[in-house]
């Protein structure tokens, strides 16, 4: 389990979590947006940093872009579009996941 229901408010702080890709641990973050739960490697598109200036803040300050600290590229949260910035018309790498049960998971 990545996190319960209740620890993403809509637009609010996002959740970290690492998922193994090649043997290694790779950063990764889950969000709510209009509802529903998206799930991210945690890397820009531009640079390959994180995106989050402080741990779990990946929302812009209308909570209606994810924003990446380093360089201010947006991302719509929905997708993973990059809409704005030095990234323009890249994206962020989405991970399937499921909310059930109270809970976020990865999806098989
Ligand atoms: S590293 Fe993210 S916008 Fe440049």
């Amino acid at each position: 389990m990545i996190c319960v229901s209740a620890d993403l408010v809509d637009g609010g702080d996002g959740v970290r979590f690492v998922v193994q890709r090649g043997g290694r641990d790779v950063a990764a973050f889950a969000v709510r947006f209009r509802g529903k739960v998206y799930a991210y490697f945690n890397r820009c598109a531009h640079v390959a940093v994180e995106l989050d200036w402080q741990p779990g803040r990946f929302f812009d300050s209308d909570g209606l872009y994810l924003i990446c600290a380093t360089h201010g590229a947006l991302y719509r949260p929905e997708s993973g579009a990059c809409v704005e910035g030095p990234c323009r018309g890249g994206r962020l790498e989405m991970l399937p996941v499921v909310e059930r049960d109270g809970g976020v998971f990865l999806a098989d």
